[in-house]
């Protein structure tokens, strides 16, 4: 078992985060995560009224008493994002954690949440915006290495570079993110520094995850090689699994096609249809470089409990090696 301030602050078994993933992260997947002894994290941008947030945050603590937390989303949207209505239903409903990314959380939200007894986090690409977001107050930051899936920013920094400056530069506990998919990962994150992980990729081939099983196959078959960042045209780089959507994506910003063009191809409705269909051609979605190592569709409970035994395992390896 490994103890740490993160598993303290947020009340979990093991220093796991099922990382937020957009049209993925709804109720019954996060209370699957937080009943394996992790924390699901819900996309509270997955709702685009109160009243459906609302129904989610009741769905979630109908199927787990165990805590769990809400992602508030400060990415630049094109649907504009009412993040105060989220947190209306956040305080009302009694959300233990609160996690931000995108941008900056401002300290007068962490203050507020903070006051209500809520768990805050960041999560964030840099050493710098992750001192910034101790200093709007936050209780932990996960720095996000641009191996892993989802918007990496243009940085380009990597999990190995960036958990142990993270670490050295803040007094808060630091949660890694970006290739982490198995216990190797987890006992190298906390060699690190780290005191937690986020994972998002490997939670996608999982029974519980609710997209189409053709998309969990083909991710299951995917190497390190197919992945790639798109985006960039916009400054808002996406590591994205290389699917016939992606490289459309790819073909269209080396052609200097316009936001819009661009946009067309990565539209959620057409990443939902794809995670709802399974034309595993039809939309885009993020994936990490760690996919290469994921192989088999299971349980969120048997890939959170085999990733705690096996960062035991190899700590106890290397522990013998230093007696020889
Ligand atoms: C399909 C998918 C969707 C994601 N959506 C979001 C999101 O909406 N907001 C967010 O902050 N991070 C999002 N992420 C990033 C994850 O929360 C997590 O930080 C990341 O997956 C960790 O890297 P890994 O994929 O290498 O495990 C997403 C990741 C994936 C794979």
């Amino acid at each position: 078992m490994f103890k740490t301030r993160i598993t303290q602050l947020l009340g979990i078994t093991h220093p796991i985060v099922g990382g937020c993933m957009m049209h993925i992260s709804g109720p019954e997947f996060v209370a699957a995560i937080s009943n394996a002894g992790a924390l699901g994290m819900m996309a509270s941008a997955m709702f685009d009224t109160q009243e459906k947030f609302r129904d989610a945050v009741r769905r979630v603590r109908d199927l787990t008493e165990r805590p769990f937390g809400v992602n508030l989303s400060l990415f630049p949207a094109l649907r504009p994002i009412d993040n105060a209505l989220y947190v209306e239903v956040i305080l009302e409903e009694g959300v233990p954690v609160v996690e931000t990314s995108g941008s900056k959380p401002q300290p007068e939200l962490v203050a507020q949440l903070k006051a209500a007894g809520v768990v805050t986090m960041h999560k964030c690409v840099s050493v710098r915006h992750a001192v910034s977001a101790q200093s709007a107050g936050v209780d932990a930051v996960t720095v996000f290495g641009s191996e892993g899936g989802g918007h990496i920013g243009e940085l380009g920094l990597t999990t190995m570079t960036l958990v142990p400056q993270a670490a050295a530069a803040l007094d808060i506990p630091v949660l890694a993110a970006g290739g982490i998919v198995d216990g190797r990962g987890l006992l190298a994150a906390l060699a690190l520094g780290a005191e937690g992980v986020t994972i998002g990729t490997r939670l996608m081939v999982t029974d519980e995850c609710p997209i189409h099983e053709n998309v969990k196959r083909a991710l299951a078959a995917a190497t390190e090689m197919d992945t790639l960042p798109i985006l960039g045209s916009l400054h808002n780089t996406l590591r994205a699994w290389k699917n016939a959507a992606a490289l459309k994506v790819a073909e269209l910003e080396a052609g200097g096609a316009g936001m819009w063009e661009v946009l067309s191809v990565v539209a959620g409705t057409e990443t939902r249809r794809m995670f709802h269909d399974g034309d595993v051609d039809g939309g885009v979605t993020a994936c990490s470089q760690a996919i290469g190592m994921v192989e088999a569709i299971q349980p969120v409970a048997q890939v959170i409990a085999e990733m705690v035994a096996e960062a035991e395992a190899a700590r106890q390896r290397l522990g013998e090696w230093s007696l020889l």
